[in-house]
């Protein structure tokens, strides 16, 4: 075994042994909606990238974009109507110096806006990575106009110098801060709050080791505290972890805090943090032994409730990229706060000559405890303010910053987990469904470009559909929410785009409106509508927990269109299903059809082969789809097929069939190249069917079968082929026959028809 994987094994052991499973871990989205200009809002200016930086102004109506060397004002309510924008171009002089100190000018050397904060007199603090050497100023957006005041404020230690690196800032109270590295080498990470007097983490690896920034929330753990305590900041990360004896690097992932009153210790710690204090967050994924690496944090609060029940929901992506899992996982905020509270912290002991084993602490802690803020207690004793603390809490606490514990999620296990996605920004909404209850819908953006709504029913994951919002694919690196609009804003490196939180009018049937399951929308039996749920007048069919569709009216008989083909021709009956969920099946006539070498199932069709009389009758394409209470069926569409024998397509080229669809009918050219493509697929696939040619991708059935299958077969099947395509596959079959007693022969045969078919 792999030195680091037993190491980590005995690291994580406790975690991956406490996950039951019942629900699988690849989660599949109901619906896959494809790129569509539609599908959001896009704002994207010819030249200028890396949208990634937003600032929300829901008081002055707009959306504060921050991309590479521009920031724009955008309308809230469409992000495509620019209001304003502000250029911040780096100087020659200032690229020439970036660009001797061996960055790239082209991509480096510029200026990345990386903050945008609103401050208390409602102007805007702003920051760029400027060519390495990082600056910020102050704009205002007034009379419809962006300004930069030019006042040129040094960005270090606020906005990363590297635009590749990442970063997290917050302003609270007009203070700003901030996690980033501080110096041109990024090697130097620190935790700043910029005031007055400005405080900031020691620079040791205990505290920050390698880290990797992700995100920063406010707590107002003050309010009506009975103990008097402070409002916190928190920082999420991920860094290399010290206390894994580990031969390799392994990194983890963190939670921090610090009080919002602390101003640093007297000798010790001057113009540090005195309550700095971090622990793992952990997000055990069944199947993986290395810890997963946090990517995104979300903050959801309740209004109405006490900080206490408010939740982080983040997302985590794998240390190693096999397994290709992305995860959810949701943490309780007073979880968190009890473990830096009440919890044991690890220290450092040296064992034999120079190595560091990170054990439990197990002696007497020092009062005030060090970590915590000022609170009664230490007021009681005299403790107005951290410079207030004894030198025995501060050297603890320098030396000490990691507690023991590790920060469990909720449920111990995610939310959600999904393969082939790797998931990048979270935002939650709470919404209240048609039977009362609030459910918090989780909108998660990939680094496909795709954004995914997702909810979490009762331990159950559900993917209600995946979005491509973005076209190029590229990752979303922000996501914003605006509760005053009801969107959501994302942000990728080729643009910006507003994205609504439902659009229930894409499901066409109360079937379809009832199991996708969307807390957003029901079936109003009034209009006949998949509706959001705001605006129905009527009590709208819905069953989110269930997707219980019995609840739908019967739905109205689906109208059949009618075709008309002829023997000996290839036909495809299209039946796109609604649902990836779902299974489509046929019937011919009441009776259910068998796929065969004449019948063809496709994901969203049915292909029919040489036609004949004996294919004629109504066909009826059914959904299967299985929700939490039954199975439900309903017909997609329905063809009458009648075959026209005055004309067979025998004795030359398969006759291309007229389509005759009620529906929307293409263009007669469209369907001819439509059928012309069918046709060689068709004879393709016939011929893969008939075993004549070995399957390019090997999915076993085919070797094991015997070589011969009758050549009498063949010679007829090639008889009815059009002449062009059969010189091609006769060719190649009697290139190589000796099929399947010489694999490495037959991977050859498969590539040289492959190249032959791209030819025609
Ligand atoms: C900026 O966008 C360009 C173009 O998409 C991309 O190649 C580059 O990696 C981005 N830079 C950063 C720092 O994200
Ligand atoms: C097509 O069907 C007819 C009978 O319906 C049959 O004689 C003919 O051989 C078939 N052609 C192919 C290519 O299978």
């Amino acid at each position: 075994m792999h030195p680091l994987r037993s190491l980590t094994v005995f690291c994580l052991l406790p975690l991956a042994l406490m996950l039951d499973e019942d629900s699988p871990l690849d989660c599949v989205p109901r619906r896959s909606v494809p790129y569509h200009r539609d599908n959001a809002r896009v704002f994207h200016e010819e030249g200028v990238f890396n949208y990634s930086t937003m600032l929300l102004r829901e008081d002055l109506n707009v959306l504060l974009l921050g991309a590479r060397e521009a920031v724009y004002a955008l309308d809230l309510n469409d992000i495509s109507k620019k209001l304003a924008a502000v250029k911040w171009e780096v100087t020659q002089q200032q690229e020439d110096e970036c660009k001797n100190k061996g960055k790239d000018p082209e991509t480096e050397c510029k200026n990345y806006i990386r903050i945008l904060h609103k401050m208390e007199d409602d102007r805007i603090y702003v920051c760029g990575t400027n060519a390495f050497d990082p600056e910020c100023d102050y704009m205002s957006y007034t009379d419809g106009k962006l300004t930069l005041e030019k006042r040129a404020e040094d960005g270090k230690g606020k906005c990363p110098f590297d635009p590749f690196q990442r970063y997290a800032s917050i302003m609270v109270d007009n203070d700003l801060y901030s996690a980033t590295s501080m110096n041109f080498l990024g090697s130097e990470p620190i935790l700043m709050r910029s005031s007055p007097v400005s405080i900031r983490t020691e620079f040791k690896s205990s505290w920050l080791h390698e880290p990797n920034f992700v995100s920063m929330a406010q707590m107002p753990e003050g309010d009506k505290s009975e103990e008097g305590d402070d409002d916190k900041v928190y920082l999420f990360f991920s860094e290399t972890a010290v206390e894994c004896d580990c031969y390799n690097k392994l990194v983890v992932s963190r939670v921090a805090r610090v009080c919002k009153g602390d101003l640093g210790g007297q000798r010790t710690l001057q113009k540090k943090w005195t309550s700095f204090l971090k622990a793992r967050m952990d997000c055990p994924v069944l199947e993986s032994q290395l810890p997963y690496i946090i990517q995104d944090t979300y903050r959801w609060c309740d209004p109405e409730k006490h900080w206490k029940e408010c939740v982080f929901y983040a997302v985590f992506t794998p240390q190693s990229d096999t397994s290709g899992l992305s995860a959810v996982c949701a943490y309780r905020v007073s979880d968190i706060s009890k473990v830096f509270a009440e919890g044991k912290y690890k220290t450092p002991v040296t064992v034999e000559t120079s190595f560091v084993k990170w054990v439990m602490y197990s002696g007497d802690v020092p009062v005030p405890r060090p970590g915590a803020c000022i609170d009664n207690k230490a007021r009681e004793a005299g403790i107005t303010q951290t410079l207030d603390l004894p030198d025995r809490t501060l050297q603890f606490i320098k030396d000490r910053p990691l507690m023991d514990q590790s920060i469990h999620p909720i449920g111990q296990k995610p939310l959600l987990v999904r393969r082939g996605a790797t998931f990048t920004r979270i935002i939650v909404n709470e919404v209240q469904a048609a039977d009362g209850e609030k459910y918090h819908v989780m909108f998660i953006g990939t680094e496909e470009g795709t954004m995914l709504r997702a909810v979490n029913y009762n331990g159950e994951m559900f993917i209600i559909e995946e979005i491509q919002v973005f076209h190029p694919p590229g990752p979303i690196k922000i996501l914003k929410f605006s509760d005053n609009m009801g969107h959501l804003y994302a942000g990728s490196d080729s643009g910006a785009a507003q994205i609504p939180l439902a659009t229930c009018e894409k499901s066409s049937t109360c079937m379809d409106c009832v199991l996708a399951r969307d807390p957003y929308c029901g079936w109003d039996t009034a209009v006949k509508k998949c509706v959001p749920l705001s605006k129905s007048q009527s009590e709208p069919i819905q069953s989110v927990k269930e997707g219980d569709a019995s609840l739908c009216p019967p739905a109205d008989p689906v109208k059949p269109s009618s075709l008309v083909i002829w023997p000996g021709s290839n036909q495809k009956l299209n039946c796109p299903s609604p649902s990836n969920l779902a299974k489509t099946s046929w019937e011919r006539e009441g009776s259910t059809l068998e796929p065969s070498t004449r019948l063809q199932f496709l994901p969203d069709g049915l292909l029919i082969f040489n036609a004949s009389v004996k294919d004629a009758g109504r066909y009826r394409c059914t959904s299967v789809e299985r929700s939490k209470t039954e199975k439900y069926t309903y017909t997609v569409v329905e063809y009458q097929v009648s075959v026209n024998p005055a004309r067979s397509g025998r004795g030359g080229l398969p006759l291309l069939p007229q389509a005759q669809t009620d529906g929307p009918s293409v263009t007669g050219l469209q369907v001819a190249v439509a059928l012309l493509v069918i046709t060689l697929l068709a004879l393709l696939a016939w011929n893969f069917v008939k075993g004549h040619l070995p399957l390019p991708w090997n999915c076993g059935k085919n070797v094991s079968e015997p070589p011969q299958r009758g050549h009498g077969e063949e010679a007829l099947n090639s008889a009815s082929r059009p002449p062009p395509v059969e010189d091609k596959l006769l060719v190649s079959e009697v290139d190589y026959t000796p099929r399947n007693n010489n694999h490495t022969r037959e991977e050859g045969a498969s590539l040289q028809y492959i190249d032959d078919e791209s030819e025609i």
